[in-house]
C-alpha cells in the first residue's frame, strides 16, 4: 500500500469512491467549502487540498490537514485525512485522523494499515498524542483503533450522537 496525495489523473476513480461511500454518510472527498462539488474543476479541488496541507487559506472552522489516498495494486482503496491540530469540533467529534475504505476493499486489513501509516505521519508532523474517534456503533472502526493502541477516554454524547474518543501515542518511524 502507498499513501499519496490525489493527482490530476485520479478524478474519475476518486469521484466514484465518493459516490460509493455516500450511503455510509462518509465524505470520501473532504472539502473545506462544505461539500465536494463535482461540477467545479478538479484542479481547483486539488489546489484547495494543497493549501489546507500547507496552512494557506484555511477556512475559519478548519485546521491545516493532509489528505492522502491509499493505493493498492494501482487502485484507490481508501483515504485518510490527518489534521495537524485540533479545534473544538475535532476535539469532541472528529479527532486528528479520519479514514475510510471503499466497500469492495473492506475486511482485508486496509483500514488497519492506513491508520498505522497515518499515525506515523501525524507523529512526524509533531502530534505526540493522537485523538481518533468513531461512532459508538461502528464496530469495525473501533476494532481498527483499538488494534492501533487506542485508549478509550470517554464516549461523547449529545442528542443521538455517541462518539468513542480514543488517544494513541504513536512512535516515530522505525
Ligand atoms: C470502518 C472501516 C474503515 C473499516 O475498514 P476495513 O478495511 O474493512 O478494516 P480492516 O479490514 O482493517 O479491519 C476491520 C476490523 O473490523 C472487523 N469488521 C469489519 N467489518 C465489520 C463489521 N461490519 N462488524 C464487525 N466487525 C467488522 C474486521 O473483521 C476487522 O477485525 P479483525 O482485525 O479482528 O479481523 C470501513 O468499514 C469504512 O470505511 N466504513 C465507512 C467509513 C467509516 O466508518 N470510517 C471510519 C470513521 S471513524
Amino acid at each position: 500500500m502507498i499513501l499519496r496525495p490525489l493527482n490530476i489523473d485520479d478524478k474519475a476513480e476518486a469521484i466514484q469512491a465518493h459516490h460509493e461511500m455516500a450511503p455510509d454518510g462518509f465524505d470520501f472527498l473532504l472539502d473545506s467549502t462544505g461539500s465536494y462539488d463535482e461540477t467545479a474543476p478538479w484542479e481547483t479541488y486539488l489546489q484547495r487540498l494543497a493549501s489546507l496541507q500547507n496552512g494557506e487559506s484555511v477556512p475559519e472552522s478548519w485546521v491545516p490537514s493532509t489528505f492522502l489516498v491509499a493505493e493498492v495494486d494501482g487502485q484507490i482503496v481508501g483515504r485518510v485525512s490527518i489534521r495537524h491540530q485540533l479545534n473544538e469540533f475535532l476535539e469532541t467529534r472528529g479527532g486528528h485522523i479520519g479514514y475510510g475504505v471503499r466497500p469492495a476493499f473492506r475486511t482485508r486489513g486496509h483500514a488497519t494499515e492506513i491508520l498505522d501509516r497515518a499515525l506515523k505521519i501525524a507523529r512526524e508532523l509533531g502530534v505526540n498524542r493522537v485523538l481518533v474517534t468513531c461512532d459508538d456503533a461502528n464496530v469495525a472502526s473501533s476494532k481498527v483503533i483499538e488494534k492501533a493502541g487506542g485508549v478509550l477516554e470517554n464516549i461523547f454524547e449529545e442528542g443521538d450522537e455517541k462518539i468513542r474518543r480514543y488517544w494513541i501515542e504513536p512512535k516515530l518511524s522505525e
